[in-house]
């Protein structure tokens, strides 16, 4: 399993969502009250940006058509979109917000 250094834990503030670069892949990670979560940035609708839309709530708004998605295991909440995103498992090394990104989290009900 490879971790990555992605951000500096100041890039993605309490109740925010920023997309950051990990490997290959585009990841929307959220920081929800102090905790950080990482899903992949990629609307299942339709290829939306999720790490540039709201957080609310621990859910993720699209920005593109409003699908919702779960900010800590990427399951999706709302139409739009009908299929779930995969998580990653995040790590804080000191002020460096590191992830397992070659490897989705398991989610139960896939
Ligand atoms: S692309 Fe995300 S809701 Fe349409």
């Amino acid at each position: 399993m490879s971790k990555e250094r992605v951000a500096a834990t100041s890039d993605v503030p309490e109740g925010e969502v920023r997309v950051v670069e990990c490997g290959d892949r585009s990841l929307a990670v959220s920081n929800i009250d102090g905790e950080l979560f990482a899903i992949d940035n990629k609307c299942t609708h339709d290829n939306g940006p999720l790490g540039e839309g709201r957080l609310q709530r621990g859910r993720i708004i699209c920005p593109r058509h409003g699908a919702a998605f779960d900010a800590k295991t990427g399951k999706v909440l709302s139409l739009p979109a009908v299929r779930s995103v995969n998580a990653y498992r995040v790590i804080t090394e000191g002020d460096d917000i590191v992830i397992e990104c070659d490897e989705p989290l398991e989610r139960d009900g896939r």
